[in-house]
This record gives C-alpha cells, sequence and structure tokens, in this order.
C-alpha cells in the first residue's frame, strides 16, 4: 500500500537512554565502553572503518551464518590509539579520530581537519520493547544517497526509508518498502563524507531529517544496535570500503552487457523464434532472450510446457547458433502438489526443505501455481538442492536465471481472487537448527534475505553446472546481493515519470554498492508511446543491464513496433551500445575490484561542487561520458549542467569550459552525450551479438586534454581471469598548446586479444593506425 502522506512512527513510548560509562576495557582491535545494564564495543577495522555494537542487555547475537559482512576477525590489524580523559575516550586512527563523551556515550567522528561527522544527537542510542535506534546529526548542507533501490530522485534528506522487501506493484515517487532492503546510505558534504551500513536485516528504518530536521535516525527491530561507519570523504572510497564488507560482483559474461528483449510471454516457441529472426533480420544487435514464466508447465518451477516448448533444447540450440543466450525466469513458489510426480514438490517435502509455521504445518501461500509453498532458503541443503535443480535448465543450454516474485511476494488466497497481500508468518522457524555453526531464527529476523540467499543459491549452482559465467537476474535482494546477482527495479510503468526516475533509482543502487542494475525500457506494465520508447531506448543505452519489458496484455514494446522512425533511434542507441562495449566491460571489471558504480550521479566525480548534490536528470557512465537525456514529450532543448573543467560535445566535438550551464538541443534522434577532456574511450565494431566476429578492429576515441585510462579485456566468458588471463592497458593522454601525446602501454596480463588493426582518432584533429602487438605505442598529434 503506497505511503501517500508518508509514515512517521505512531508511538509515544519513551525511549530509554544508556547513562554513562562506568567501564572501559581495551583489546586488540575493540573498545568496550559499559554503562549499569548495557554495553557497546567499537571495533576498529579498518583506518577508515568503525564498526559501532550496542546492546541493551550484556548479551551480543553470535555472529549469524548468513552474515552479509566479513567477518571482524579477518581485517588486517590497523594502529590506532586510545586516549582517555575526565571526560572522553579518544581513538585515533590514521584517518579519523572518534571521540566518546562519558557521560552519555555519545560519539563524534572528526577528520584530519577536526570536521566533526556522524555525530550522535538527541539521545544518542535509545531502546524500547522490541526496538533499538541511533541519531545523529545532519550537517549543513549534508545530503543523503544510497539507501538501495528507492523510486524518486537522489537526494534522501527528508525522507522515511524502510527496509522491509515488499512486491512493490504500482510503486511511484512515493513509495517507501521495495523489493530490495540495503540498509546501506552515504552522507555527503563538501569535503566531508562518511558511509553507514546498518547491520540489521530485521525490519529497520532510517529517517533522513523528516520527524525532525537536523537529525537523522536508524531504527531497528532486532535486539541490538549495529552499524558500520565508513569514512571517505569521496563516495568513491566510502563504496570500496562498503563492498570490501559486503562483496563486490564477479565478472558476468560480456554476452550480459548487451541489449536482452524480454516480454511477459514469447508464450511459445513460434514466437521466440519468429522475435530471433526480426532482430537479425532487422539488423538490431541482441544478445539474450528471457523466457517468463510461460515457458514452465502450469508455472511449475524447472519444468517445461509439453505444448508450447515441446524441444526447449532444440530451440536454444537454435537460438544459441544465432547469437542468443537464453535467460529463464525461475520463482520460489512452488506449486503444492502432492502426488502428483512433480519432482520439486516431493524432494522438497520429502527433504523437509519448505518453510513451516511456528505449529509445524507446512507454510503455503498463493502464487502463479495457486497453492505454492516456499523453500527455505536460509538453509545451507536447500541452498544446495536449489543450485542443483538448475541443471536441468543448464543441462539443455540456458545461459542465465531470472529469479522473481522472491521478496517473497505472496497472496493468502487463490490467486487472481483479489488476493490480498500478506507476509509469511513472521515467527515461521527459519535456517538450520543441527550443526555446530548451524543456526535457526524466524522469519522476522531474516525475512529481508530471501531473495538474497536465492540468489546466492542460483548463483552457486550455476558455478557448479556451468563451466562458464553465467548471467543472473533477482527482484529482492538485500546489502551484498551484487556478490550473486544483477537487480532490475522490478514492475514500472510505462510512463515519463517512470523514465525520468529510473536513473536517479539506478545511481542509488551503485551508490549502495550494486552496479549491475537496470529498469524494464519502455516500461512494464501500461503501453508506451513511440515518442517514449524512443527515449527510453536512449536511457536504457546507459543501464549497466540493458533489457526491454513488457506486462501481459499491454501492447508489444519491441524495437521495431512502433514504426520505421523509433525503430532507427533504437537501432542506432543499441549499436552505440555495443560499439561501447570495451568501455562498458572495464567499468564492470572497476566495479568487480573496487566497488566502483557503472553509472555514477555527477556528485560521486565531483562530491565538492554542490550543485551536483541534487543532480538528477544527468549521469556520468564511467568516468567520462556524461548523458543528458530527455524526459518529457515534446521537449527538443534541455538545460545541461557541466561541472568544472572542458567538455566536448560527443556528436559534435565542440568543446565548453565548466562550470557553466548550456541549453543542448535534444531533438528525439539526440541524447546529449558529452565526453571530459583527456578522456578515452575504447570502441568496437557494431555486431548484432557479443562474438559475432573477432575483435580485429578496435578504435581509441581520445579527446584533447590531460588523463589516463586504464582499459580491461578479458575472453568474457570463462572463470581464467581470476589467475590474470586478463590483458590490461594503461593509456595516457597529454596536451599542450601545439600537440597531444598519446601513449598506449604495453600489455599486462596474461590474455592475448586477437591480432587487431587499432585507430586513434583524437576527436578534432586527426586518426592513426597501428597493428597492436601489445608493445607501447606513442602517437604524437600537431595540432593545426
Ligand atoms: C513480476 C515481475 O516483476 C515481472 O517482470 C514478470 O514479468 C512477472 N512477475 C511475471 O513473471
Amino acid at each position: 500500500m503506497p505511503q501517500y502522506f508518508g509514515k512517521l512512527p505512531t508511538t509515544n513510548q519513551p525511549w530509554t537512554t544508556i547513562g554513562a560509562v562506568q567501564s572501559i576495557n581495551q583489546n586488540e582491535s575493540t573498545i568496550d565502553l559499559s554503562s549499569e545494564n548495557s554495553h557497546l564495543i567499537i571495533s576498529i577495522l579498518a583506518a577508515n572503518l568503525i564498526r559501532v555494537r550496542f546492546s541493551p542487555t550484556t548479551e551480543f547475537l553470535p555472529r549469524r551464518p548468513w552474515a552479509v559482512t566479513v567477518d571482524d576477525a579477518e581485517w588486517e590489524k590497523v594502529p590506532f590509539a586510545v586516549q582517555e580523559t575526565d571526560t572522553t575516550v579518544e581513538i585515533k586512527t590514521e584517518q579519523i579520530r572518534l571521540c566518546v563523551q562519558k557521560h552519555n556515550f555519545h560519539l563524534t567522528c572528526f577528520d584530519k581537519a577536526e570536521r566533526p561527522f556522524a555525530q550522535d544527537a538527541d539521545i544518542g542510542i535509545g531502546w524500547r520493547l522490541g526496538a533499538v535506534a541511533g541519531w545523529k546529526q545532519i550537517a549543513a548542507n549534508e545530503h543523503f544517497y544510497g539507501f538501495g533501490e528507492r523510486t524518486g530522485f537522489l537526494d534522501k534528506l527528508s525522507q522515511v526509508k524502510t527496509n522491509w522487501t515488499i512486491d512493490a506493484l504500482d510503486y511511484d515517487a512515493l513509495s517507501d518498502e521495495m523489493y530490495q532492503a540495503i540498509p546501506f546510505f552515504m552522507a555527503l558534504r563538501p569535503e566531508v563524507g562518511y558511509g553507514i551500513f546498518f547491520n540489521t536485516t530485521f525490519w529497520s528504518q532510517f529517517d533522513i531529517g523528516a520527524e525532525h530536521p537536523g537529525v537523522w535516525k536508524m531504527e531497528t527491530r532486532g535486539g541490538e544496535l549495529d552499524y558500520y561507519m565508513i569514512y571517505g570523504p569521496q563516495p568513491a572510497q566510502i563504496l570500496r570500503t562498503y563492498t570490501q564488507l559486503t562483496g563486490r560482483m564477479p565478472l558476468p559474461p560480456k554476452w550480459a552487457l548487451g541489449y536482452h528483449q524480454c516480454r511477459w510471454s514469447y508464450e511459445s516457441e513460434i514466437v521466440v523464434r519468429e522475435l530471433a529472426q526480426e532482430f537479425r533480420q532487422r539488423r538490431i544487435p541482441c544478445d539474450v532472450i528471457h523466457l517468463d514464466i510461460d515457458y514452465m508447465r502450469g508455472y511449475r518451477v524447472f519444468t517445461w510446457s509439453p505444448q508450447r516448448f515441446s524441444d526447449p533444447k532444440k530451440l536454444i540450440g537454435d537460438l544459441a547458433q544465432a547469437g542468443f543466450k537464453t535467460v529463464t525466469i525461475i520463482d520460489p513458489g512452488v506449486k503444492y502438489e502432492p502426488e502428483a510426480n512433480y519432482h520439486v514438490f516431493d524432494q522438497g517435502l520429502e527433504n523437509d526443505y519448505f518453510v513451516r509455521q511456528a505449529d509445524g504445518t507446512l507454510f503455503h501461500g498463493y502464487v502463479w501455481p495457486e497453492k505454492a509453498v516456499f523453500p527455505d532458503f536460509l538453509r545451507p541443503d536447500v541452498q544446495n538442492w536449489w543450485g542443483d535443480l538448475q541443471k536441468s535448465l543448464t543441462d539443455i543450454g540456458v545461459a542465465g536465471i531470472w529469479n522473481d516474485m522472491n521478496e517473497p511476494a505472496i497472496d493468502n488466497r487463490p490467486f487472481g481472487d483479489a488476493g490480498e497481500k500478506i507476509w509469511f508468518p513472521l515467527d515461521a522457524p527459519q535456517g538450520d537448527a543441527g550443526g555446530e555453526t548451524a543456526s535457526s531464527t524466524t522469519h522476522r529476523e531474516v525475512h529481508n534475505l530471501y531473495g538474497l540467499m536465492m540468489a546466492q543459491a542460483c548463483y552457486q549452482g550455476l558455478e557448479r553446472h556451468r563451466k562458464e559465467r553465467s548471467f543472473v537476474l533477482t527482484r529482492s535482494g538485500y546489502a551484498g546481493v551484487q556478490r550473486w546477482s544483477s537487480v532490475w527495479m522490478g514492475d514500472n510503468q510505462s510512463l515519463w515519470e517512470h523514465l525520468e526516475i529510473s536513473l536517479p533509482m539506478l545511481c542509488n543502487m551503485g551508490l549502495s554498492g550494486v552496479g549491475f542494475v537496470g529498469c524494464d525500457i519502455g516500461g512494464f506494465a501500461g503501453n508506451a508511446t513511440a515518442e517514449l520508447f524512443a527515449r527510453w531506448m536512449q536511457v536504457g543505452m546507459l543501464y549497466p543491464l540493458m533489457r526491454g519489458h513488457s506486462a501481459m496484455s499491454t501492447a508489444r514494446h519491441e524495437p521495431w513496433v512502433f514504426g520505421d522512425r523509433t525503430e532507427n533511434i533504437c537501432r542506432e542507441y543499441i549499436n552505440l551500445r555495443y560499439q561501447l562495449l570495451p568501455y562498458i566491460y572495464t567499468l564492470f571489471w572497476e566495479a568487480a575490484t573496487t566497488g566502483a558504480p557503472i553509472l555514477r550521479p555527477l556528485l560521486y566525480h565531483f562530491p565538492n561542487d554542490s550543485q551536483t548534490y541534487t543532480l538528477y536528470d544527468q549521469v556520468l557512465l564511467g568516468p567520462s561520458l556524461m548523458a543528458a537525456p530527455v524526459y518529457r514529450p515534446g521537449v527538443e532543448y534541455r538545460a545541461v549542467y557541466l561541472p568544472a573543467g572542458t567538455w566536448f560535445d560527443w556528436w559534435s566535438g565542440e568543446s565548453y569550459q565548466g562550470p557553466t550551464q548550456i541549453l543542448a538541443h535534444a531533438p528525439l534522434e539526440k541524447m546529449p552525450l558529452y565526453v571530459r577532456s583527456g578522456a578515452v574511450i575504447p570502441m568496437q565494431p557494431v555486431m548484432q551479438y557479443l562474438d559475432e566476429f573477432p575483435l580485429t578492429e578496435m578504435r581509441f576515441r581520445v579527446w584533447p586534454g590531460n588523463g589516463e585510462y586504464i582499459f580491461y579485456e578479458d575472453d568474457g566468458h570463462t572463470f581464467t581471469y581470476i589467475q590474470q588471463n586478463y590483458s590490461l592497458r594503461k593509456i595516457s593522454v597529454f596536451t599542450n598548446t601545439d600537440q597531444t601525446i598519446i601513449e598506449i602501454g604495453e600489455r599486462e596480463g596474461k590474455w592475448t586479444p586477437p591480432q587487431r588493426e587499432i585507430t586513434v582518432e583524437l576527436v578534432g584533429v586527426g586518426e592513426q593506425h597501428f597493428s597492436d602487438v601489445g608493445q607501447k605505442v606513442s602517437l604524437r598529434f600537431t595540432h593545426t
């Protein structure tokens, strides 16, 4: 239910506070402070990473087997100093100073310039029956980003953000809970930036100055307050540390960066074959076709409809011949079907893999297959079983799995019967009751993990059963989901408003550590107009996951259904996507190695420029390429902000000196794109699918200025990149008044790309060519 009027806490039950520090104990990397009846542990995990744990009793929960964070013991010890005065305890690392006030446990961090941040406010930490909370100050000109999957624009100041995964059908800019629950955000102001990971899987909520302007609050319905404070000050540093803590994405197969086509549903083999043929005949590149729920026999997961998909292996093989990968949807709800020879139900029941209610009876809800039961993905044995079930799909050539409805979405009466959304009973036992390290709990604690654990089971199953990289997509997830899966923003709508919020949504996902993300191009629910569709394809070209999708009973949304003009625009922008794949793939490598987002709001690269703090409608694809798309019908001009530095128009080469505002001309055929001076963008020829032909020709587009770029390549599909089977090239650009030198460094790494001709284009100046054998090359361009 959308919260049209916002949501503020309704209970006035007072919070209990800690009191004064009574004893202090220092261990190797922790400082324990206790008061009469409660306990605070400060752990110094890195010079910029502090964990704070508070328990209103003296007890702390043991580490959970499903914890998404690196164990404290695994961090390399860093030096820090502790100093006690009459009124404070001061902890100093190489980067920050943390000061605890003894009379009330208030914590304040300071940077090297003595600027305070993450400073406790109000009562600092408090608790009441079933809830624990912490309060901190919002500094002047401080803005808030991340929070996982969120609608609306970029900055979340003055908003309440609840972390509880739901089927967010019909979401809009006012929606609060979403499919994903990622209790992480970053706070930025000029020169100062920090991140907070609220380490709770229970229901939790951030209030960013909504109830009390100037104060932000975190609250969990778990028994303790546990958060990690990450000092930046740059967003890049915050993300680097946050993804060290919660993990980074593995490199996806390169084909997953191409165009994906999906619909609910391409309902038969015939329709799928026709679709594939259209793409190839019309010369519109496409790498992936998704099969939605109708490929199954009566929505039974891990089955095929014998009528509509009589020979899936042959179909998938033929598609592969034509250069398409097949991705199939899988839902967690397993059809409740005793004595019907349905292997998934039978095996799950026999091994007691499905969630039971507190009274021991099998829990069921209603989803696509009507009455359905739900695997307990919190249990390693269930994860293994589920992972292995993917084998029936990978054996016939399926290359990726799309995990849907895993919040989990359920109704409490036969589906379609005006079913009301209900939740799993919060007291349903979950997890493993036996074994040494096993642990069990109830749904209340692990609801937010359901989608994440399903995605993990899927990823690991695919890793076991496919000898190469696979594609995994999930709708629901929790912090750390980037380790297992890409994510799409669920059921958006064919509305200009949804096009407009798509980039800030994806940017906030990227700022939450999840880089491989996308929205349904064209909108899922409703019917796009030709104009909306064309604009959406332009924007979609920037999505790290570029997938078109549309719902049952809506008009078709393939690139050609809106007539020639729209088709040409779609082709042009999908072509551009393919040309940019070497650049985009390098961004994925960066995400995999540093946690950097692929799609970035301007504030990511210009964190000290307050102009960028609320700028949601322009975006950077990586460090160099900036887009200023159009989000309204009939609009042909738009204002564009160019931050400090020299910028070039991608299309015309015209240069601008930032910071400045310009008016860009953007007729329907054109999405304004800009490049930073000194940038290098490696490009490949248009292909209809990823490995259509070997990359024997490449173009490096370079813009005058000074810059350095690292270009990453590997075979694109095996795991051997983990053993350095890749190629890295450093490209440096130096420009002075009359010449530019471009140096392409020697190839590093064990992978040898095909023998190739490289054209280096210094935009606006000229081109030079060379045959690349991996050695250092230096090119001089004289400006005329
Ligand atoms: C809900 C998903 O969000 C949507 O993408 C999908 O098409 C439908 N389920 C049907 O599977």
